[in-house]
């Protein structure tokens, strides 16, 4: 589900297409940053018109889209120069080896080049070429020096390449690509500098080498966590159950039990700032986990459950001597009472804010795309966040999360 983030509201991206057969993708890339609420503008060369059309990319960012023929237009003496001046970040998707070549050699004569040259803004590339191209000593010298330039070159990325080989050259996928130019418009935002963990997913406590006790939490709440604040230019950590792709995050930390969650947690701490702690954490876990496969014929098994660590009231003394992490945020899984509940939670975690969801409720909560709920406070503060997409509720989370440490700046 792609949700509008009001962080990118308003960004704006020139997108070069240059001519690959992967050009269809950029249409995506195209679709779902304008979704996301980017300003689109693509620029095609000629060769990319061969494959897609402006149109296509008009149709679907609901803004102008050009092709090499506009540099002599009626906006010639302007477009590209506008261009580049409005652009928070200019991405080339997918970029050719010839691309390259050109605007390493400082090349000005297609309407992309010279916005190129024109650009002050970050730029990004994703190439996408015949492994051959790829690696000759050519295309590799002109990479080194638009890197030595701080363009960003996002992949190739290896597997099956328009020449019915396998190898590198593939485009990165456009979940891949979006992800990193998010991330780029993101990075001014107002989450700049602050550091932060968030946690994800349910944990899985041992019974035997292949069943454990785990719980409906799918993950979904924590990476929107993790999404949104990173569209606001925070550094995240994230600490995971679930697998989640390498953009999700600054840092990913993949753990499976309560114990191992409590580790990643305190030593990833030590220098944060906000823990958002959105995983549902095991209470009880199998005191002695077996070491062979249960039998159906030894009968059910005698589950011992001992209780696991409280991981954020475990941080207190941590958080009493060091001040870090600043903020810590809980969320709350009630099926009752949700309020009180909630509430009950906060003083022994030693919780700023904890954010109390019904999990009773059909398409909320676990497994969904969407979520509903109450943000409480330590003042007894109450922000009522009726049923709306987790991203939206990350975003209403993080809006507390910045006026409180707004209020704590030294
Ligand atoms: O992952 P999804 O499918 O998207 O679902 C999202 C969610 C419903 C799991 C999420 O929104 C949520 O409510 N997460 C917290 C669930 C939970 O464990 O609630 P709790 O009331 O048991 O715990 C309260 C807080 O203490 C939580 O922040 C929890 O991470 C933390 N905790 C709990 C137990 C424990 N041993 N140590 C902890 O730190």
């Amino acid at each position: 589900m792609i949700v509008p983030a009001t962080a990118l509201q308003g960004k704006r991206l020139v997108l070069g297409v240059t001519g690959s057969i992967s050009c269809y993708k950029a249409v995506e890339v195209a679709s779902t940053l304008a979704q996301l609420g980017i300003h689109v503008n693509a620029l095609l060369t000629a060769s990319a018109t061969r494959f897609v059309s402006p149109l296509t990319f008009q149709a679907v960012t609901g803004h102008p889209a050009y092709a090499a023929a506009d540099l002599w237009g009626q906006e010639a003496h302007i477009l590209h120069t506008q261009l580049a001046r409005e652009a928070d970040l200019l991405a080339v998707v997918p970029a050719t080896a010839q691309f390259m070549a050109a605007h390493a050699g400082g090349q000005a004569d297609s309407l992309l080049l010279v916005t190129a040259l024109a650009c002050a803004c970050p730029m990004l590339i994703a190439p996408a070429m015949d492994g051959g191209m790829w690696h000759h000593p050519a295309t590799q010298a002109n990479a080194e020096l638009l890197r030595a330039r701080q363009v960003q070159i996002l992949g190739p990325a290896a597997g099956h390449l328009a020449s019915g080989q396998v190898g590198v050259g593939r485009l990165v996928e456009p979940d891949c690509i979006v992800s990193h130019i998010r991330t780029l418009l993101g990075q001014q935002g107002s989450l700049q500098g602050c550091r932060m963990i968030v946690t994800a997913g349910g944990t899985r406590e041992p019974v035997d080498p292949v069943r454990f006790l785990g719980n409906r939490s799918s993950g979904k709440q924590g990476l929107a966590m993790a999404r949104a604040a990173r569209d606001r230019g925070a550094t995240v950590t994230l600490i995971t159950t679930v697998p989640c792709p390498a953009e999700a995050a600054d840092d990913i930390v993949r753990v499976d039990t309560a114990q191992e969650m409590q580790h990643a947690v305190a030593q990833a701490c030590t220098a944060a700032d906000v823990l958002v702690m959105a995983a549902a954490v095991a209470d009880y876990r199998p005191a002695q986990p077996v070491a062979q496969k249960h039998k159906k014929d030894q009968g059910p098994p005698d589950l011992v459950l001992v209780p696991n660590p409280d991981i954020l009231a475990s941080l207190r003394p941590q958080q009493a001597k060091s001040g870090r992490p600043r903020i810590r945020v809980g969320f709350a899984a009630e099926t009752e009472d949700l309020r009180q509940n909630a509430w009950r939670k906060m003083e022994p975690k030693g919780l700023d804010l904890i954010v109390a969801n019904d999990v009773s409720q059909p398409d909320t909560g676990f497994g969904s795309e969407y979520n509903a709920a109450l943000i409480l406070d330590r003042q007894g503060g109450v922000d009522e966040v009726p049923r709306t997409s987790k991203y939206h509720l990350a975003e209403k989370v993080l809006d507390r999360i910045e006026t409180l440490l707004a209020g704590r700046e030294v």
